[in-house]
């Protein structure tokens, strides 16, 4: 069975949207864990439109499972990592003006720039995972700067609009997770996945663990936070 790790900004942007106490991410990462899920994933902005500082140190300390944090790949927030120490940090691309991450990490473009950051957190004992898209040339990049996993990024599969497209992509993630699986590395997916979605992916049996976010939350609106988890875990089985 593929693990499960939730996303939970979007508790976060509820919260910051009164700039308020509520609801709290804390109280959602307790819930999730007692639902079944084998993660927690935050990604903390250099905007801090969602989750705050305070956030990560709490959540550091009450995470009992894994907690994977995803930062960009820029000198200062990997030496804030470093202070934290998450079980794994993922690099991820950033811009301002995107409503959610697009795109995955160029490393093929900057590799020198990558691996500094690789290894400055692997200096610090921290694993290191790069969300790039499933492309051969993005995989080997990855391993040539040392990372120990692979995010493969799945929103052009989530956001394919004919069979045709979406077969494609989901060729594409089985290869790219092929070769990263063969050269060393974990891999992982996620982005823009759904409970109508993400069961395709399971085949791919080189995916180990996918990281999910805006569905789950926004399915605990309606049916509950523990209910949305056991749904999507049971789907990974
Ligand atoms: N993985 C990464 C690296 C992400 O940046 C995100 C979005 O923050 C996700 C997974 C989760 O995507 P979604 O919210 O669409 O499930």
């Amino acid at each position: 069975m593929a693990r499960l790790g939730v996303n939970i900004d979007h508790v976060a942007t509820l919260r910051q949207a009164r700039g308020g106490i509520e609801p709290d991410p804390i109280a959602a990462a307790v819930l999730v864990e007692l639902a079944g899920a084998d993660g927690l994933v935050v990604h903390l902005r250099e905007d801090r439109r969602h989750i705050q500082d305070r956030d990560l140190t709490r959540l550091r300390e009450i995470v009992q499972t894994k907690l994977d944090l995803e930062i960009a790949a820029d000198e200062s927030m990997a030496k804030m990592a470093l202070s934290v120490k998450p079980h794994l940090v993922t690099l991820v691309p950033e811009r301002r003006q995107e409503l959610t991450t697009e795109g995955g990490l160029d490393v093929d473009g900057q590799r020198d720039k990558i691996q500094k950051i690789v290894e400055l957190l692997h200096d610090g004992g921290i694993p290191v995972s790069l969300f790039i898209e499933p492309d051969l040339v993005q995989v080997k990049a990855a391993h040539k700067v040392a990372a120990d996993y692979v995010e493969l990024h799945t929103g052009r599969y989530a956001n394919a609009k004919r069979a045709k497209e979406e077969q494609l992509e989901v060729e594409a993630l089985s290869q790219a997770a092929k070769l990263a699986y063969k050269l060393g590395m974990g891999v992982n997916a996620g982005h823009g996945l759904n409970y109508r979605n993400v069961k395709r992916l399971t085949h791919i049996q080189e995916i180990v663990e996918y990281n999910i976010g805006h569905s789950i939350i926004a399915r605990a609106v309606l049916v509950g936070l523990e209910r949305a988890v056991r749904e999507m875990k049971q789907l990974l089985s």
